[in-house]
């Protein structure tokens, strides 16, 4: 194949892109035309993807004649040609309030009074025309060039989206444009189904509906999950007479076709630039890949004035969001030791912009992850940064990857201690179990010190991993007896920023113990567990002495985060880390949420019939704020049931039963007010 070769400025990836085309029009006629490949599908389709890369990431080489505008690589045998009837345009696009602005002002010389403007998510698939007579499906085409597309009917029918039928009264002939695309979640679902099958993995769900759509078989695509949105209606003959595209969409639902549901119509350009700011925020939460925001002229008389120029509407732009998928180049894969044990592969990047940050690094997960991709050091790679997500490489460009270049194992042993790295059978991650290894211990004590933990100023990580090597500090508790003396003497300190670590450190003694709990990176304790646990509990002596079942029993808790908090303080060696905080005068109590004093912490209050001052949902709302728990069922762990009217002849058998004191209203105010029960002793 050719040579390989990494594109990192535009003139390069223009040359590649050009030289791309040339293979793929080649390969095309081999496969389509002569029926006669000279490489594998795979191949084939890693040409189509590379390009798309390249067009992704220098989206000035978008031609309408790329292969990647027209699925399928070429017109042949597998896919007719067919001529729109009416050019399937492109839209011009701006990326900025400013160009915006400018389209606004060209427009007004077209049109003159007040213009109503639609807003539509840009849908990240496929552009298709779907073509319906006296109210039948009879032929589905890709855009192609925007002149001549491939005939894809078959497959088209297999979507389920898209009507077969459209109900009487129909037009004797009307041409539906829409975009056909894969869901995010029904694009995971199937890179799982091709890892499972070792088959290839498709780079983004664009990717995988053009291939689904490519398919030769229509049984295949069948088995893809494609959706429709529809947005335009071309030709027509017959049918309603529409004013405004607003009418077109409405006539496009009735007639059974989805039409998204956040297209808005505005009055103002500013109004259109809130509308792309908020879906270039929310774009996320979509289960469907949106690249921008269309903005069309609503009054189609209008749109008529406005008219077209060669290749685009005048009456129409594309607002594109920044691009959250770049390709470079990767140089180096290394494993990085967390703070329990866990080894975690990522990617030495050459840097790259991309989803508005600068790219360096990106995490390839787990050992599983590198293998299915494939990434090798040395290729040429797809990198995803999505959000705040963490950036992420998705795949190799195959098409680029340079000749002989070698897979990737997983280390063997522990970059930092050297000790064997283990992978337990059935898991997907690889640890160092060294509890020496100096790598986790510099994690572990970096992350007691970090913000959602114990929160100590001027100690990051790199300050730790100084400490650490200087023999400073071995595990937590050392932080609080840290030889400052001796910090002082060290390369880049000196008083002041002693004096102020000094006093960094001292205030985090009064964290509160879900800070704390956090800070001991105890296995599957994350942030929320540790505010249950420490609400449920008040102290950490409370947290040492109770069973697992105890704390599998706390809401929110659960049997896998109880083990292992168990298995955690059972260990000798946390033990006395525990007594060395406590020694040094860290705060080992619980916290007093929302300043509502937790008086009934760790305690199980039932409610049972009609109160006369809350309802039962207050109730048990006044009862979980206090930390306390509100169950529907007595037991021997209850503390008390509150009974109003007309109580549960059940509840009150079990209280009666195992001796649970029964309360009213006034006695359960008292409950509240200072977690006292009738009749027992204050304190
Ligand atoms: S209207 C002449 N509306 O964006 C107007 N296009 O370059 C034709 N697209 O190829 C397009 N969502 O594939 C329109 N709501 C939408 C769209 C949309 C996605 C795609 C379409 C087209 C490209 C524009």
């Amino acid at each position: 194949m050719s040579a390989p070769q990494r594109p990192g400025t535009a003139d390069e990836a223009r040359e590649r892109a050009e030289q791309l085309r040339e293979l793929i029009a080649h390969h095309s006629e081999r496969y389509y035309v002569v029926d006669d490949p000279e490489i594998s599908d795979a191949d084939f389709d890693a040409l189509v993807d590379e390009l798309a890369a390249l067009e992704s990431a220098f989206p000035e080489l978008v031609t309408p004649d790329s292969p990647t505008q027209h699925v399928g690589g070429g017109p042949a045998a597998a896919f007719a040609e067919v001529r729109h009837r009416s050019p399937m345009m492109s839209l011009d696009k701006t990326t900025s309030y400013e160009e915006l602005l400018a389209w606004g002002a060209r427009m007004e010389r077209y049109v003159s009074g007040p213009v109503e403007l639609t807003c539509e998510p840009k849908i990240d698939g496929l552009a298709t025309s779907l073509l319906y007579e006296r109210g039948r499906l009879v032929r589905a085409a890709t855009r192609g060039d925007g002149v001549v597309g491939e005939g894809v009917t078959a497959n088209v029918a297999t979507v389920g989206e898209i009507p077969e039928r459209i109900p009487a009264p129909f037009p004797e002939v009307v041409e539906v444009r829409g975009e056909i695309y894969m869901a995010i979640s029904a694009f995971e679902a199937l890179n799982s189904r091709q890892a499972e099958l070792g088959a290839r993995r498709f780079i983004n769900p664009r990717n995988a509906a053009a291939g689904s759509l490519r398919q030769k078989d229509p049984a295949v695509t069948a088995t893809r999950e494609l959706g429709f949105f529809a947005y335009q209606v071309g030709e027509m003959d017959g049918g309603p007479a529409f004013e405004r595209h607003t009418e077109t969409l409405e006539w496009l639902r009735h007639s059974g076709f989805p039409v998204n549901p956040h297209i808005r119509v505005v009055g103002t350009l500013e109004e259109v630039h809130q509308y792309c700011k908020r879906w270039e925020a929310d774009r996320h939460g979509l289960d469907y890949e949106i690249d921008g925001v269309v903005v069309k002229v609503d009054d189609l008389a209008q749109r008529r004035q406005l008219g077209t120029t060669s290749r685009a509407p005048r009456w129409a732009i594309a607002y594109k969001f920044p691009p959250e998928e770049r390709t470079t180049l990767l140089r180096d894969i290394m494993v990085s030791i967390g703070r329990t044990g866990k080894a975690t592969p990522f990617a030495i990047l050459e840097p790259v912009v991309v989803g508005g940050a600068r790219v360096g690094m990106a995490t390839l997960h787990n050992a599983d992850q590198v293998e299915a991709k494939d990434v090798r050091p040395g290729d040429t790679v797809v990198v995803r940064r999505a959000g705040d997500v963490i950036p992420e490489v998705r795949a190799p460009v195959l098409g680029l990857r340079p000749e002989g270049l070698p897979k990737w194992r997983f280390p063997g042993a522990c970059p930092v201690c050297g000790e064997p790295l283990v992978r337990l059978e059935g898991e997907s991650d690889t640890f160092c179990v060294n509890a020496d290894c100096p790598g986790q211990r510099v994690q572990r004590i970096a992350h007691f010190a970090s913000r959602g933990a114990m929160d100590i100023e001027h100690l990051g990580e790199r300050t730790v991993g100084q400490f650490v090597r200087a023999g400073l500090l071995g595990d937590v508790a050392d932080v609080y007896r840290l030889d400052l003396d001796a910090v002082r003497e060290m390369e880049g300190w000196g008083d002041t920023s002693v004096a102020n670590l000094a006093a960094a450190i001292e205030a985090s003694k009064s964290r509160p113990l879900a800070n704390l709990l956090v800070g001991l990176s105890i296995r599957h304790l994350g942030t929320t567990g540790a505010q249950v646990l420490a609400r449920a509990f008040g102290h950490l002596d409370r947290i040492l002495a109770a069973s697992a079942e105890e704390m599998a029993a706390v809401e929110g808790v659960g049997p896998v985060i109880a083990a292992s908090v168990q298995e955690f303080f059972a260990l000798d060696t946390n033990r006395e880390v525990i007594e060395r905080l406590r020694a040094a005068g860290v705060n080992l109590e619980g916290p007093a949420e929302d300043g509502m004093p937790q008086v009934l912490l760790g305690r199980s209050v039932v409610v049972t019939g009609t109160l006369q001052q809350r309802t039962r949902e207050q109730a048990e709302a006044a009862i979980t704020a206090r930390g306390g728990k509100s169950p529907g069922s007595v037991s021997k762990r209850t503390t008390a049931v509150v009974v109003g009217a007309d109580p549960g002849a059940a509840k009150l058998a079990k209280a009666a039963e195992l001796g649970v004191p029964l309360l009213d209203e006034d006695a359960f105010a008292v409950l509240l007010d200072t977690g006292r029960l009738p009749g027992a002793e204050p304190g």
